[in-house]
């Protein structure tokens, strides 16, 4: 058989496998029948060694079966048997599955060009892990997002998106099962995925090391949640999302920090613009500054008063401002929306919440039924508008355990 096909440079069980259905095609392809005949094993036995979803390498003696079964003399035979021994130490391979687990990009995103140059130069200049952090509702999620899709391309072996559920009302995702779920995400059966944390960490690393792979880890309460899910290759770039400033990822991990602030003025209008649309918010400009100027420039605060305006298309922007102010003086709130964020992650007192404004917020992030806050249940649940728009945010922080935000960075 000398220009049959060759298993010199089979390694692993799948191109043995692959190289022996091809010496099958060369021999004739012999029907199991005849194989059964030439190699003196059972048809099921033959047919389950060529089966290219096996496991293991099949037995020597049936391994010899099939060499001559397709008509493989003893001299012809050796760098079979030698491909043989090579794969014994060498695991079938899974098959490469490329994660793509970006979630969808903002619509009506806006600016942030400042923060989208940071990132890419960070990117360019050889930075493996940056962390994104700010108060929350300023949109971290959305400019990683955002800025991960602008980027996707420069890592073709794969985007991974772990949210571990830093700050929502349930326990956070652990290291182990982020881990589980980012091995799995390069298509290894979970009944392969060891339990041992080292072990996955390994498996992990493994993959990644040669390959160029963006990670996202959206809503870390800790370095400690997110060392374990940084690959250790050099093609690989990890971005975190926290409300925590993640000091010690800083310090002990070389990770590049960017601080999220608000919009700036001229960037905040294009929020409202993008949920109220252009002619509305052109025919009350000055009113528009105000909302802006009231929501603190705050992504959050302008998408959910821009929602709560959407829902009154007869209502005009001044005159929800204009209750809105009067409201904020006499609740004794802060002056803007991103200061009562900040107020209640120092904790500070908050604002109570009411019925609409649980469902405001709803309507705009959360996902939350207002039943569930029970501040809001016992509020009057006529509430007016006005309220609604300022004191989503006492439930939404509610809802976030926004206190977790003031804890020493780890
Ligand atoms: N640059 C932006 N342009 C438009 N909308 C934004 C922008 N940044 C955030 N948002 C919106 O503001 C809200 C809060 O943003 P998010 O990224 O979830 O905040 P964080 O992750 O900091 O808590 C989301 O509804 C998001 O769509
Ligand atoms: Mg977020």
């Amino acid at each position: 058989m000398s220009t049959g096909p060759r298993p010199d440079d089979a390694h692993a069980l799948d191109e043995l496998i692959a190289q022996l259905r091809a010496l099958k095609v060369w021999a004739g392809n012999p029907s199991l029948r005849q194989m059964e005949k030439l190699s003196g094993l059972a048809r099921s036995t033959l047919a389950d060694a060529l089966n290219p979803r096996r496991k293991t390498a099949p037995a020597l003696e049936v391994f010899r079966g099939l060499l001559r079964a397709f008509s493989v003399t003893e001299d012809e035979a050796e760098p079979w048997l030698a491909a043989w021994r090579r794969v014994q130490s060498e695991p079938a391979r899974v098959p490469a599955a490329v994660p793509r687990q970006l979630p969808a990009a903002v619509p009506g995103f806006t600016g942030r060009a400042k923060a989208f140059k940071e990132l890419t130069a960070l990117l360019e200049g050889g930075s493996r892990l940056a962390v994104v952090c700010g108060i929350p509702g300023v949109g971290k999620t959305a400019l990683a997002v955002q800025w991960a899709h602008q980027v996707a391309s420069r890592f073709p072996d794969g985007q991974l998106y772990l949210d571990l559920r830093g700050y929502s009302s349930g326990p956070p995702v652990t290291p182990d099962q982020a881990l589980a779920l980012a091995i799995r995400a390069f298509g290894v059966p979970g009944e392969e995925i060891p339990l041992q944390q080292d072990a996955m960490v390994g498996v992990y690393r493994s993959i990644t090391s040669d390959k160029r792979v963006l990670v996202m880890v959206d809503n870390a309460p800790s370095a400690a949640h997110v060392r374990p899910l940084v690959p250790g290759g050099p093609g690989c770039l990890t971005v975190v999302t926290s409300r925590d400033r993640l000091a010690g990822l800083v310090a002990r991990d070389g990770a590049h920090r960017l601080e999220l602030g608000v919009l700036t003025p001229e960037e905040a209008p294009a929020v409202v613009i993008s949920v109220l649309g252009a002619e509305r918010v052109l025919r009350e400009e000055r009113a528009v500054d105000e909302l802006v100027r009231l929501c603190g420039y705050l992504p959050l605060a302008l998408r959910i008063t821009a929602a709560n305006l959407a829902d009154r298309p007869h209502q005009t922007i001044a005159e929800l401002m204009a209750e809105l102010t009067a409201w904020r003086r006499s609740s004794r709130l802060p002056r803007t929306a991103a200061a009562v964020i900040r107020a209640s992650i120092s904790n500070r007192p908050e604002p109570l919440a009411s019925e609409s404004a649980c469902s405001a917020h709803r309507s705009a992030s959360c996902g939350r039924p207002a039943s569930r806050c029970t501040r809001a249940r016992s509020s009057n649940a006529a509430a007016s508008l006005t309220r609604s728009s300022w004191s989503w945010l006492s439930c939404w922080t509610r809802h976030r355990k926004c206190a977790a935000g003031s804890r020493s960075p780890r």
